[in-house]
């Protein structure tokens, strides 16, 4: 049977994002939004307060399921991605992992050898079952036109949480455990690099159409460390993944890497690169459409703005990487602040615009 839609001149791929990953240009780009599920939504807040703690919520699937579905329900966004966490690794790992209230995440940081002894794969598939049954019931109630997402961090930004213990602005003892330790860190890549890909195949197996690989933070690695914590992991993870799941589309999100995003969409072979927003879509970002589909890469603080600010940054975006294969997103999460008008808007500005 061949499924086509309006705004998808020739495709038989009724999901939009799907199409996009192998290369389609599509006349109105496909949109769903980092973050999407979160506190800026009052139904979100809601369940939200029926969970224990924010691990409970993820390990929950009748919430997360809800979680899930919300913000397509509510702005008709063309994904919906899974409700869960990069850091529910570390815990499926062993890691103690808590979400304190206004402080975001915090770990027993690792200290050395010893703590990297106990960390345990083993365990990891069933400690995450939950998870993969949210999927799966989001799979179920899902329209069957809109694309499932499923996601994990990056070796290096999961690493830089159990190593710190927590956020941080620059990343410094996870750096310098890099420097200072490199086969030390060079065993926590692997376990990572092991773990990371079994949870991406364990959510394609429980019904994920995509997976994001999400590399928040490597924008703060030098050439060297980039190649060793970054790209050469993530190469690492969609060989892992395409061995077991061949068909299997991935998006990959360097965060803020700059001038080395060729290298990274060149060596990594993810099907889709992720833009952040300090990059020059007319210039580099074009480049990088020439070679494959890009995502990207609205300032979540124009979004907050909302009015005629938002209005140019979208129409900019649109002009700039619309024409070619595109999938409309945040250059990173939206802010828990940002006015669900200005969602509204920002969705009905993209169905309007035609390539
Ligand atoms: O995109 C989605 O809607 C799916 C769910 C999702 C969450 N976290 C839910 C969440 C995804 C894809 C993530 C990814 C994530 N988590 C990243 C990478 C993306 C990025 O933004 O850079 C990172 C670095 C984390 C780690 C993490 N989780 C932090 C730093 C925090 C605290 C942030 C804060 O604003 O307090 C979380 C908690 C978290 N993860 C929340 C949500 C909705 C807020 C928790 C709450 O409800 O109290």
């Amino acid at each position: 049977m061949t499924i086509s839609s309006p705004d998808q001149v020739g495709s038989k791929e009724a999901k939009k994002i799907l199409a996009v990953a192998r290369g389609e240009t599509l006349a109105s780009p496909p949109v769903w939004l980092m973050r999407q599920a979160g506190r800026y939504l009052p139904e979100y807040r809601e369940v939200r307060a029926k969970a224990k703690d924010f691990l409970d919520f993820c390990y929950t699937p009748e919430l997360a399921i809800e979680a899930t579905l919300q913000p397509v329900t509510r702005f008709g966004m063309d994904a919906a991605i899974l409700f869960s966490d990069i850091l529910v690794i570390p815990d499926a790992l062993g890691q103690r992992v808590r979400f304190l209230e206004g402080e975001g995440p915090v770990l027993d940081a690792l200290q050395g050898e010893a703590d990297l002894a106990k960390l345990n794969s083993d365990r990891l598939i069933d400690h995450l079952q939950p998870v993969y049954a949210a999927l799966k019931g989001v799979r179920e109630r899902l329209d069957p036109n809109r694309t499932l997402i499923g996601f994990a961090g990056a070796p290096w930004t999961v690493a830089t949480y159990m190593i710190e213990g927590r956020g941080s602005k620059d990343h410094a003892l996870a750096r310098l455990w890099a420097y200072e330790h490199p086969v030390r860190m060079a065993r926590l890549m692997d376990l990572l690099i092991e773990a990371i890909s079994t949870h991406l195949i364990g959510q394609l197996d429980a019904g994920a159409d995509i997976v994001q690989i999400f590399d928040s933070w490597a924008g703060v690695l030098p050439d060297s460390l980039l190649w060793f914590l970054s790209i050469e992991p993530t190469a690492r993870i969609v060989t892992r993944v395409r061995e077991q799941k061949p068909d299997a589309l991935i998006i990959g999100f360097p965060r803020a890497i700059g001038d080395r995003y060729p290298l990274y969409q060149r060596e990594t072979g993810v099907d889709v690169v992720g833009l952040d927003t300090s990059l020059s879509i007319s210039g580099l970002g074009r480049e990088l459409q020439k070679i494959g589909p890009v995502q990207g890469n609205l300032d979540p603080i124009a979004l907050l703005a909302g009015g005629d600010a938002l209005k140019r940054e979208v129409e900019t975006i649109l002009e700039a990487l619309g024409r070619g294969p595109f999938i409309f997103n945040l250059g990173h999460g939206i802010l828990k602040e940002t006015p669900i008008p200005h969602v509204e808007q920002l969705v009905e500005m993209i169905r309007a615009w035609r390539a």
